[in-house]
Protein backbone atom coordinates (compact mmCIF):
# COMPACT_ATOMS: atom_id res chain seq x y z
CA UNK A 1 0.00 0.00 0.00
CA UNK A 2 1.53 3.70 -1.25
CA UNK A 3 -0.50 6.38 0.43
CA UNK A 4 -0.28 10.10 -1.52
CA UNK A 5 -2.87 12.81 -0.40
CA UNK A 6 -2.30 16.66 -0.73
CA UNK A 7 -4.08 19.82 0.59
CA UNK A 8 -4.09 23.79 -0.82
CA UNK A 9 -2.40 26.33 1.34
CA UNK A 10 -5.13 28.51 0.39
CA UNK A 11 -6.72 29.50 3.70
CA UNK A 12 -7.07 28.38 7.02
CA UNK A 13 -7.24 24.62 7.81
CA UNK A 14 -11.14 23.92 8.74
CA UNK A 15 -12.71 21.33 10.70
CA UNK A 16 -13.85 19.48 7.01
CA UNK A 17 -10.20 19.37 5.82
CA UNK A 18 -9.18 18.11 9.29
CA UNK A 19 -11.82 15.22 9.65
CA UNK A 20 -12.25 14.25 5.99
CA UNK A 21 -8.45 14.41 4.98
CA UNK A 22 -5.64 15.11 7.85
CA UNK A 23 -6.73 12.40 10.27
CA UNK A 24 -6.87 10.22 7.84
CA UNK A 25 -3.16 11.14 6.66
CA UNK A 26 -2.18 10.61 10.36
CA UNK A 27 -3.17 7.00 10.58
CA UNK A 28 -1.78 6.19 7.44
CA UNK A 29 1.40 7.69 8.12
CA UNK A 30 4.84 5.59 7.84
CA UNK A 31 7.66 4.81 5.50
CA UNK A 32 5.10 4.44 2.60
CA UNK A 33 2.97 7.57 2.78
CA UNK A 34 3.42 11.01 1.06
CA UNK A 35 1.83 14.21 2.03
CA UNK A 36 1.93 17.34 0.00
CA UNK A 37 1.39 20.60 0.21
CA UNK A 38 -0.07 21.52 -2.98
CA UNK A 39 0.84 25.18 -3.63
CA UNK A 40 0.81 25.16 -7.23
CA UNK A 41 -2.66 23.67 -7.35
CA UNK A 42 -3.44 27.14 -4.99
CA UNK A 43 -2.82 29.87 -8.05
CA UNK A 44 -5.84 28.80 -9.88
CA UNK A 45 -7.80 31.08 -7.77
CA UNK A 46 -6.59 34.54 -6.79
CA UNK A 47 -4.15 34.92 -4.15
CA UNK A 48 -1.48 37.16 -3.13
CA UNK A 49 2.13 36.28 -3.36
CA UNK A 50 2.82 36.94 0.09
CA UNK A 51 0.27 35.52 1.50
CA UNK A 52 0.80 31.85 -0.68
CA UNK A 53 4.18 32.04 0.93
CA UNK A 54 2.88 32.66 4.45
CA UNK A 55 0.09 29.86 3.74
CA UNK A 56 2.53 27.36 2.78
CA UNK A 57 4.60 27.35 5.48
CA UNK A 58 1.25 27.37 7.60
CA UNK A 59 0.40 24.06 6.15
CA UNK A 60 3.28 22.32 6.24
CA UNK A 61 3.78 23.45 10.27
CA UNK A 62 0.12 21.80 10.53
CA UNK A 63 1.09 18.74 9.15
CA UNK A 64 3.82 18.65 11.40
CA UNK A 65 1.55 19.53 14.58
CA UNK A 66 -0.87 17.42 14.13
CA UNK A 67 1.21 14.73 14.40
CA UNK A 68 2.73 13.47 10.56
CA UNK A 69 6.14 13.06 11.35
CA UNK A 70 8.15 14.30 8.29
CA UNK A 71 11.11 11.17 9.36
CA UNK A 72 8.60 8.82 8.79
CA UNK A 73 6.43 10.16 6.06
CA UNK A 74 7.62 11.82 3.14
CA UNK A 75 6.19 15.68 3.50
CA UNK A 76 6.80 18.01 1.13
CA UNK A 77 5.72 21.04 -1.39
CA UNK A 78 4.54 20.27 -4.58
CA UNK A 79 6.65 23.32 -6.86
CA UNK A 80 9.94 21.82 -4.84
CA UNK A 81 9.29 18.38 -7.36
CA UNK A 82 9.61 19.78 -10.63
CA UNK A 83 7.86 16.75 -12.10
CA UNK A 84 4.42 17.25 -11.20
CA UNK A 85 4.04 20.01 -13.34
CA UNK A 86 5.76 18.32 -16.60
CA UNK A 87 3.85 15.02 -15.64
CA UNK A 88 0.77 17.77 -15.49
CA UNK A 89 1.54 18.99 -19.22
CA UNK A 90 1.93 14.68 -20.67
CA UNK A 91 -1.13 14.09 -18.99
CA UNK A 92 -2.88 17.26 -20.39
CA UNK A 93 -2.31 15.26 -23.90
CA UNK A 94 -4.13 12.26 -22.35
CA UNK A 95 -7.31 14.08 -21.37
CA UNK A 96 -9.89 15.36 -22.97
CA UNK A 97 -11.41 19.00 -22.53
CA UNK A 98 -15.09 17.53 -22.51
CA UNK A 99 -14.17 15.12 -19.16
CA UNK A 100 -12.75 18.36 -17.72
CA UNK A 101 -15.50 20.74 -18.18
CA UNK A 102 -17.71 18.27 -16.32
CA UNK A 103 -16.18 18.28 -13.40
CA UNK A 104 -18.49 19.77 -10.77
CA UNK A 105 -15.73 21.58 -9.06
CA UNK A 106 -14.95 23.25 -11.99
CA UNK A 107 -18.44 24.03 -12.83
CA UNK A 108 -18.87 25.57 -9.28
CA UNK A 109 -15.77 27.51 -8.96
CA UNK A 110 -15.64 29.10 -12.72
CA UNK A 111 -19.22 30.36 -12.12
CA UNK A 112 -18.39 32.57 -9.15
CA UNK A 113 -15.82 34.39 -10.95
CA UNK A 114 -15.33 35.93 -14.78
CA UNK A 115 -12.13 35.28 -16.72
CA UNK A 116 -11.16 32.34 -14.75
CA UNK A 117 -7.77 31.13 -14.98
CA UNK A 118 -7.39 28.23 -17.43
CA UNK A 119 -5.45 26.44 -14.52
CA UNK A 120 -9.04 26.10 -13.00
CA UNK A 121 -9.87 23.81 -15.74
CA UNK A 122 -6.89 21.76 -15.90
CA UNK A 123 -6.21 21.22 -12.49
CA UNK A 124 -7.66 17.91 -12.22
CA UNK A 125 -4.82 16.88 -14.42
CA UNK A 126 -2.59 18.52 -11.78
CA UNK A 127 -3.90 16.36 -9.44
CA UNK A 128 -3.99 13.10 -11.41
CA UNK A 129 -0.14 13.70 -12.17
CA UNK A 130 0.44 14.50 -8.10
CA UNK A 131 -1.08 10.97 -7.35
CA UNK A 132 0.09 8.40 -10.03
CA UNK A 133 3.62 10.22 -9.52
CA UNK A 134 4.15 8.21 -6.32
CA UNK A 135 2.40 5.16 -7.72
CA UNK A 136 -0.56 5.64 -4.84
CA UNK A 137 -2.61 2.83 -4.75
CA UNK A 138 -4.55 4.80 -1.65
CA UNK A 139 -5.55 8.57 -1.77
CA UNK A 140 -7.60 9.87 1.31
CA UNK A 141 -9.97 12.44 0.84
CA UNK A 142 -13.05 13.97 1.61
CA UNK A 143 -16.21 13.17 0.01
CA UNK A 144 -16.21 16.06 -2.00
CA UNK A 145 -13.04 14.75 -4.50
CA UNK A 146 -14.76 11.80 -5.50
CA UNK A 147 -15.06 12.94 -9.16
CA UNK A 148 -11.19 13.76 -9.71
CA UNK A 149 -10.67 10.54 -7.97
CA UNK A 150 -12.47 8.73 -11.11
CA UNK A 151 -10.60 10.96 -13.78
CA UNK A 152 -6.93 9.99 -12.39
CA UNK A 153 -8.52 6.52 -12.33
CA UNK A 154 -9.64 7.02 -16.00
CA UNK A 155 -6.49 8.61 -17.04
CA UNK A 156 -4.22 6.13 -15.53
CA UNK A 157 -5.99 3.55 -17.21
CA UNK A 158 -6.24 4.85 -20.65
CA UNK A 159 -2.44 5.96 -20.53
CA UNK A 160 -1.56 2.58 -19.81
CA UNK A 161 -3.62 1.71 -22.80
CA UNK A 162 -2.72 3.50 -25.11
CA UNK A 163 1.21 3.33 -24.10
CA UNK A 164 1.47 0.58 -21.98
CA UNK A 165 1.57 -0.26 -18.41
CA UNK A 166 3.45 2.77 -16.45
CA UNK A 167 0.76 3.89 -13.99
CA UNK A 168 -0.93 2.23 -10.69
CA UNK A 169 -4.66 2.57 -10.75
CA UNK A 170 -5.27 4.45 -7.29
CA UNK A 171 -8.55 4.31 -5.07
CA UNK A 172 -9.89 7.45 -3.02
CA UNK A 173 -10.45 6.33 0.71
CA UNK A 174 -12.60 8.49 2.40
CA UNK A 175 -13.28 8.19 6.67
CA UNK A 176 -16.30 6.21 7.58
CA UNK A 177 -17.95 9.36 9.31
CA UNK A 178 -17.20 13.08 8.54
CA UNK A 179 -16.34 12.83 4.86
CA UNK A 180 -18.34 15.32 3.90
CA UNK A 181 -18.36 18.20 7.19
CA UNK A 182 -21.48 21.05 6.55
CA UNK A 183 -21.36 24.38 7.17
CA UNK A 184 -22.46 24.92 10.88
CA UNK A 185 -24.84 27.62 9.56
CA UNK A 186 -26.18 26.11 5.97
CA UNK A 187 -25.60 22.36 6.53
CA UNK A 188 -26.83 21.82 2.69
CA UNK A 189 -23.35 23.46 2.27
CA UNK A 190 -20.05 22.28 2.73
CA UNK A 191 -17.71 23.66 4.99
CA UNK A 192 -14.95 25.67 2.59
CA UNK A 193 -12.08 27.62 2.29
CA UNK A 194 -13.31 29.62 -0.63
CA UNK A 195 -16.77 30.29 0.78
CA UNK A 196 -16.19 31.90 3.66
CA UNK A 197 -19.13 31.59 6.78
CA UNK A 198 -18.13 33.44 9.85
CA UNK A 199 -20.40 31.19 12.11
CA UNK A 200 -20.82 28.34 9.99
CA UNK A 201 -16.90 27.50 9.66
CA UNK A 202 -14.40 26.23 12.52
CA UNK A 203 -11.24 26.68 12.03
CA UNK A 204 -8.64 24.04 13.06
CA UNK A 205 -6.73 27.44 15.47
CA UNK A 206 -10.07 28.88 16.61
CA UNK A 207 -10.13 29.86 20.36
CA UNK A 208 -12.07 27.86 22.51
CA UNK A 209 -14.27 30.70 23.17
CA UNK A 210 -14.82 30.93 19.13
CA UNK A 211 -15.53 27.27 19.36
CA UNK A 212 -17.97 26.97 22.08
CA UNK A 213 -20.04 30.06 20.48
CA UNK A 214 -19.96 28.39 16.89
CA UNK A 215 -21.44 25.10 17.97
CA UNK A 216 -23.83 26.82 20.43
CA UNK A 217 -25.31 28.69 17.17
CA UNK A 218 -25.19 26.24 14.80
CA UNK A 219 -28.40 25.64 12.65
CA UNK A 220 -30.13 22.42 14.09
CA UNK A 221 -34.26 22.05 13.69
CA UNK A 222 -37.30 22.71 15.80
CA UNK A 223 -38.62 19.20 16.35
CA UNK A 224 -36.09 18.99 19.73
CA UNK A 225 -35.82 14.92 18.77
CA UNK A 226 -32.41 13.31 18.69
CA UNK A 227 -32.03 11.65 15.90
CA UNK A 228 -29.37 10.69 13.25
CA UNK A 229 -31.31 11.93 10.08
CA UNK A 230 -29.44 13.07 7.03
CA UNK A 231 -32.69 13.32 5.02
CA UNK A 232 -34.51 15.24 7.79
CA UNK A 233 -32.54 17.07 10.27
CA UNK A 234 -29.06 17.63 8.50
CA UNK A 235 -27.57 20.53 11.10
CA UNK A 236 -28.02 17.91 13.76
CA UNK A 237 -26.75 14.86 11.35
CA UNK A 238 -23.86 16.84 10.96
CA UNK A 239 -23.09 17.75 14.69
CA UNK A 240 -23.49 14.20 15.20
CA UNK A 241 -20.94 13.31 12.91
CA UNK A 242 -18.11 15.63 13.97
CA UNK A 243 -18.61 14.38 17.16
CA UNK A 244 -18.68 10.59 16.28
CA UNK A 245 -15.61 11.45 14.45
CA UNK A 246 -13.63 12.83 17.73
CA UNK A 247 -15.45 10.19 19.90
CA UNK A 248 -14.66 7.12 17.68
CA UNK A 249 -18.32 5.76 17.78
CA UNK A 250 -21.05 5.39 15.56
CA UNK A 251 -23.44 8.65 15.31
CA UNK A 252 -26.65 6.64 16.14
CA UNK A 253 -24.77 5.37 19.36
CA UNK A 254 -24.39 9.62 19.91
CA UNK A 255 -27.64 10.25 19.39
CA UNK A 256 -28.69 8.03 21.45
CA UNK A 257 -27.08 9.62 24.94
CA UNK A 258 -28.85 12.79 24.39
CA UNK A 259 -32.26 13.98 24.88
CA UNK A 260 -32.08 17.99 24.62
CA UNK A 261 -29.54 19.50 21.74
CA UNK A 262 -28.36 21.97 24.66
CA UNK A 263 -26.72 19.47 25.96
CA UNK A 264 -25.06 17.99 23.28
CA UNK A 265 -24.06 20.72 21.68
CA UNK A 266 -22.80 21.62 25.08
CA UNK A 267 -20.48 18.53 25.24
CA UNK A 268 -19.77 18.67 21.37
CA UNK A 269 -18.21 21.98 22.36
CA UNK A 270 -16.13 20.53 25.23
CA UNK A 271 -15.18 17.87 23.11
CA UNK A 272 -13.76 20.01 20.37
CA UNK A 273 -11.76 22.29 22.63
CA UNK A 274 -9.91 19.09 24.42
CA UNK A 275 -9.05 17.67 21.04
CA UNK A 276 -7.80 21.08 18.95
CA UNK A 277 -6.29 22.58 22.00
CA UNK A 278 -3.14 20.37 22.30
CA UNK A 279 -3.05 21.21 18.60
CA UNK A 280 -3.05 24.32 18.41
CA UNK A 281 -0.34 24.69 21.10
CA UNK A 282 2.09 22.20 18.95
CA UNK A 283 1.41 24.46 15.70
CA UNK A 284 2.51 27.24 17.76
CA UNK A 285 5.89 25.98 18.81
CA UNK A 286 6.30 24.19 15.09
CA UNK A 287 5.49 27.49 13.51
CA UNK A 288 7.73 29.60 15.04
CA UNK A 289 11.09 27.50 14.11
CA UNK A 290 10.98 28.44 10.70
CA UNK A 291 14.63 26.78 9.96
CA UNK A 292 13.15 23.58 10.91
CA UNK A 293 10.69 23.71 9.10
CA UNK A 294 12.68 24.86 5.64
CA UNK A 295 15.00 21.95 6.64
CA UNK A 296 12.45 19.47 6.62
CA UNK A 297 11.14 20.74 3.21
CA UNK A 298 14.53 20.73 1.34
CA UNK A 299 14.38 17.02 2.93
CA UNK A 300 10.99 16.31 2.29
CA UNK A 301 11.34 17.27 -1.62
CA UNK A 302 14.30 15.22 -1.73
CA UNK A 303 12.90 12.02 -0.55
CA UNK A 304 9.86 12.69 -3.37
CA UNK A 305 12.00 13.83 -6.16
CA UNK A 306 13.90 10.28 -5.83
CA UNK A 307 10.72 8.57 -6.04
CA UNK A 308 8.74 11.25 -8.90
CA UNK A 309 11.88 11.40 -11.62
CA UNK A 310 11.97 7.55 -12.31
CA UNK A 311 8.37 7.66 -12.79
CA UNK A 312 8.37 10.76 -14.85
CA UNK A 313 10.92 9.30 -17.02
CA UNK A 314 9.17 5.82 -17.71
CA UNK A 315 5.86 7.78 -19.00
CA UNK A 316 7.88 10.23 -20.83
CA UNK A 317 9.95 7.23 -22.56
CA UNK A 318 6.21 5.30 -22.97
CA UNK A 319 4.92 8.51 -25.14
CA UNK A 320 8.06 8.72 -27.16
CA UNK A 321 10.08 11.71 -26.02
CA UNK A 322 13.74 10.55 -26.91
CA UNK A 323 15.82 9.96 -23.71
CA UNK A 324 19.59 11.80 -23.70
P1 LIG B 1 -8.57 20.91 -0.58
O1 LIG B 1 -7.28 21.60 -0.35
O2 LIG B 1 -9.74 21.72 -0.98
O3 LIG B 1 -8.99 20.10 0.69
C1 LIG B 1 -8.09 19.24 1.35
C2 LIG B 1 -8.79 18.00 1.82
O4 LIG B 1 -9.87 18.35 2.69
C3 LIG B 1 -11.04 17.68 2.27
N1 LIG B 1 -12.21 18.53 2.57
C4 LIG B 1 -13.27 18.13 3.27
N2 LIG B 1 -13.56 16.95 3.85
C5 LIG B 1 -14.72 16.86 4.53
N3 LIG B 1 -15.60 17.89 4.64
C6 LIG B 1 -15.35 19.08 4.06
N4 LIG B 1 -16.22 20.09 4.19
C7 LIG B 1 -14.14 19.24 3.34
N5 LIG B 1 -13.58 20.28 2.65
C8 LIG B 1 -12.39 19.82 2.19
C9 LIG B 1 -10.87 17.49 0.77
O5 LIG B 1 -11.67 16.44 0.30
C10 LIG B 1 -9.40 17.19 0.68
O6 LIG B 1 -9.15 15.81 0.91
N6 LIG B 1 -7.89 18.87 -5.09
C11 LIG B 1 -7.56 18.76 -3.69
C12 LIG B 1 -6.08 18.86 -3.39
C13 LIG B 1 -5.21 17.91 -4.12
C14 LIG B 1 -5.08 16.51 -3.88
C15 LIG B 1 -4.07 16.07 -4.77
C16 LIG B 1 -5.72 15.63 -3.01
C17 LIG B 1 -4.32 18.24 -5.10
N7 LIG B 1 -3.65 17.13 -5.48
C18 LIG B 1 -3.68 14.71 -4.79
C19 LIG B 1 -5.33 14.29 -3.06
C20 LIG B 1 -4.33 13.85 -3.94
C21 LIG B 1 -8.24 19.90 -2.95
O7 LIG B 1 -8.53 20.94 -3.51
O8 LIG B 1 -8.36 19.71 -1.61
Amino acid sequence: MRILSGMQPSGDVHLGNYLGALRQWVHGQGPESFYCVVDLHALTLEIAPDVLHEQTLNLFATLIAIGIDPDVSTVFVQSHVPYHAQLNWLLECVTSYGELSRMVAFKEKSERQEGYRVGLLTYPVLMVADILLYGATHVPVGDDQRQHLEITRDVAERFNHRYGETFIVPVGVQPRVAARVMDLQVPTRKMSKSVSSPLGTIYLYDEPADIERKIMKAVTDTDGEMRFDWEHKPGLANLLEIYASFSEESPQDVAARFTRYGDFKKELAELLVASLSPVRERYREVRADEARLRSQMVSGARKAIAVAEPVYERAARAMGLLQI
